[in-house]
């Protein structure tokens, strides 16, 4: 029946794998058999460490059968390259605003399915393949099941900000009751983290009041001039997809 279009994926023997590894892969290739459907023609493609494993289901049958006309939407440059790698068909949102299935890793999910995001500085193009897909979908290791967000996830909320405007921000977050806000640095330290947009992000800590009611907190942060994009997905998630390390799967 001539050439099946596959997809190109060294997949790692699953016996090779950590335990962690091995919740994410069997978190994610459940999400990809339960959403994906052969009729969906584009899909968005997450960021993180949990993603590739989307990546390496959607190349196996039956998926990669539909791949050759099928169009794939990266958050990022990560998910950008594992498309590129995988032979898979390149798009962008500006030709795909409406997105069937976008499935993404998260930092912590709460027992609404609302999501801390932004751990990889990816929140703003995350957020928007979020909003233009019917289905968002999330897939994680157990770690990240929460039942209050910023329980587990320390680091604090995700902030992409406008680089000329950070400081201002800053002062604005703590003015609003955020414990400590930092500006995200590099591995060496030598400056700023600057997101694939260009742009500085802010982590900012808040205690668990705030974080008992994401949307009113998401909603303040997002009307200060500067902010571009807030890592509190509120609302968005259809399903999430948590692997444990006894490789077992729950989905909330
Ligand atoms: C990047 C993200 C990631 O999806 C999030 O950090 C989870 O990553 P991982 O799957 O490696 O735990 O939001 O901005």
């Amino acid at each position: 029946p001539g050439v099946i279009p596959t997809g190109r994926m060294d997949v790692v023997p699953h016996e090779e794998l950590s335990p962690e590894e091995k919740a994410k892969r069997l978190a994610a290739y459940a999400a990809v058999d339960e959403h994906v459907k052969d009729f969906h023609k584009v899909l968005g493609i997450g960021s993180g460490s949990t993603v590739p494993y989307v990546v390496e289901r959607l190349c196996q049958p039956p998926h990669c059968y539909a791949n050759s006309d099928r169009w794939y939407v990266p958050t990022g440059f990560q998910s950008k390259e594992l498309i590129v790698k995988a032979g898979l068909n390149l798009g962008d949102v500006d030709q795909f605003p409406t997105i069937d299935v976008t499935i993404d890793g998260a930092d912590e999910v709460d027992d609404e399915l609302n999501a801390i995001k932004g751990g990889g500085a990816c929140q703003l193009r995350e957020k928007v393949l979020a909003e233009a897909a019917t289905h968002f979908i999330i897939v994680a290791d157990s770690r990240k099941d929460s039942h209050v967000l910023g329980q587990t996830w320390k680091q604090g909320v995700p902030i992409e900000v406008a680089p000329f405007a950070w400081a201002k921000v800053f002062v604005n977050l703590q003015k609003m009751g955020c414990e400590k806000p930092t500006l995200r640095m590099g591995k060496m330290k030598a400056g700023p983290v600057v997101t694939d947009n260009g742009n500085f992000v802010i982590d900012a800590v808040f205690s668990e009041p705030y974080m008992r009611d994401p949307a009113e907190l998401l909603h303040r942060i997002k009307m200060l001039t500067g902010v571009l994009e807030v890592g509190l997905f509120v609302g968005m998630a259809e399903a999430a997809y948590f692997g444990y390390p006894d490789g077992t799967v729950m989905a909330r």
